[in-house]
């Protein structure tokens, strides 16, 4: 088989991507290595950026979104259960969508799957000749071997895929951080404590009190590494989140039985450069963020951003400069992100070294982000997402 570019990964990038390069014309093969059902029923992210709204409205993927998405004008920081907003569309004139991951996987799925795409469980995907001008792929399907030949491909398989370990390491660099805890979620089919999200820094610890709808919240508290999910019944988790969250969300918060519960790992990850040869890698497979900017999801699509107009004028002109751009930009973006996520984090979590001092450098911070206007622009426009 043939195709002008393999998309590996049929995660949001790669589903984005390949949906994308439809629009203008250009052919991909999505090869996934999950079913549909598993890919769908991740509990993931949930806030968009307008940038990555406009996006998927440019996708032809924005219907359902426009209609069931819940728009939000700012968030609500807390520290010790005392909360104040941060109002975007005041501060920088631009707000966020509440959409969840699992909804905006479901509507590409739809859109692909109305050209046989992707290919689901496609096993042991190997990428070859990355470094000439004819790569290809190889994968199991059935247990039967296929091949693709394309011009390009598309790393797109997430901090665990294939894509990134091709690239030899010699070429290449990584910059990491990991922190010494993470984040326990669940999902609940309760009304959220608040029309709009609450970050807390707690002397217990962070909590968020997010949601996917006006019937459907997730909660979210950090906890030590190696935390097992066992010892967190749902009341302890209501629980905790009542104290960390404070007085006022906990009188609004409705408990209700989880429907989802799962501990994430926090990281700060940056592989570089992006591209080797003709393999260019977009999303989780190049780089990972702590989630307390809500950057994952939205990194994944200003790299498909980058990468889409590279390929698209690649293939209307012939010119190879915004191929060979593609690393340079999208890693410009991606830094800051990283910093907000890193900063963001830094501001609000209980770190094992958070001593007296620490603690009272986090409460400072935060009541100069609440008192004053630069200091909450800056945050305003770091959250909502900085152009292209
Ligand atoms: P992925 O979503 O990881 O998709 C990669 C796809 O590639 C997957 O479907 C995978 O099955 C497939 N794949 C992997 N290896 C192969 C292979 N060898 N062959 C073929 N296919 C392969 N972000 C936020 O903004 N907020 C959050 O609350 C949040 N929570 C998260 C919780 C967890 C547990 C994780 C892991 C991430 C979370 N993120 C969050 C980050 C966000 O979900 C990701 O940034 C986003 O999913 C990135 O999309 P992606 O398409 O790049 O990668
Ligand atoms: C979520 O709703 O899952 C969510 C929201 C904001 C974040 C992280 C996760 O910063």
């Amino acid at each position: 088989m043939r195709t002008q570019v393999v998309i590996v990964g049929g995660g949001p990038a790669g589903l984005l991507l390949s949906q994308l390069l439809y629009t203008a014309g250009i052919d991909s093969v999505v090869l996934e290595r999950r079913t549909r059902e598993y890919v769908e029923a991740r509990i993931r992210a949930g806030v968009l950026e307008q940038v990555a709204v406009d996006l998927l409205e440019q996708a032809g993927a924005g219907a359902r979104m426009r209609r069931e998405g819940l728009s939000h004008g700012g968030v609500k920081l807390a520290s010790d259960g005392e909360w104040f907003r941060v109002d975007f569309e005041a501060l920088v004139g631009k707000s966020v969508m509440v959409y969840g991951q699992t909804e905006l996987t479901k509507d590409l799925n739809d859109l692909l799957a109305q050209r046989d795409q992707p290919i689901f469980e496609a096993e042991n995907v190997d990428l070859h000749d990355i470094d000439g001008s004819a790569p290809y792929v190889t994968y199991l399907k059935d247990g039967r071997p296929q091949r693709i030949d394309c011009d390009f491909i598309a790393g797109c398989d997430g901090y665990h895929g294939v894509s990134r370990k091709s690239i030899p390491a010699k070429t290449s660099q990584v910059f990491e951080r990991v922190y010494p805890f993470g984040w326990l979620g669940i999902l609940a089919d309760v009304p959220p404590c608040d029309q709009e999200l609450i970050y807390s820094n707690h002397e217990r610890g962070f909590a968020l009190a997010s949601m996917r709808s006006m019937t459907r919240s997730r909660y979210y508290v950090q906890v030590p590494l190696g935390e097992d999910l066992e010892d967190w019944p749902d009341e302890r988790i209501w629980d905790e989140l009542a104290l960390r969250l404070g007085p006022n969300a906990a009188a609004n918060m409705t408990r209700g039985p989880s429907i989802e519960k799962s501990i994430a790992p926090l990281r700060s990850f940056v592989f570089e450069p992006m591209r080797h040869g003709r393999l260019f890698l977009a999303g989780d497979a190049a780089h990972i963020v702590p989630p307390t900017g809500a950057k994952g999801l939205n990194l994944a699509a200003s790299d498909v951003h980058y990468l889409f107009e590279a390929i698209t004028d690649f293939y209307r002109t012939g010119a190879q400069g915004g191929l060979d751009a593609y690393s340079h930009n999208a890693l410009a973006r991606v830094w800051k992100a990283e910093r907000f996520s890193w900063w963001f984090t830094n501001l609000m979590h209980r770190f094992p070294e958070t001593d007296a001092f620490a603690r009272k450098m986090q409460l400072a911070e935060l009541d100069y982000l609440r008192r004053s206007k630069v200091g909450a622009a800056a945050m305003a426009e770091n959250y909502v997402g900085l152009p292209f």
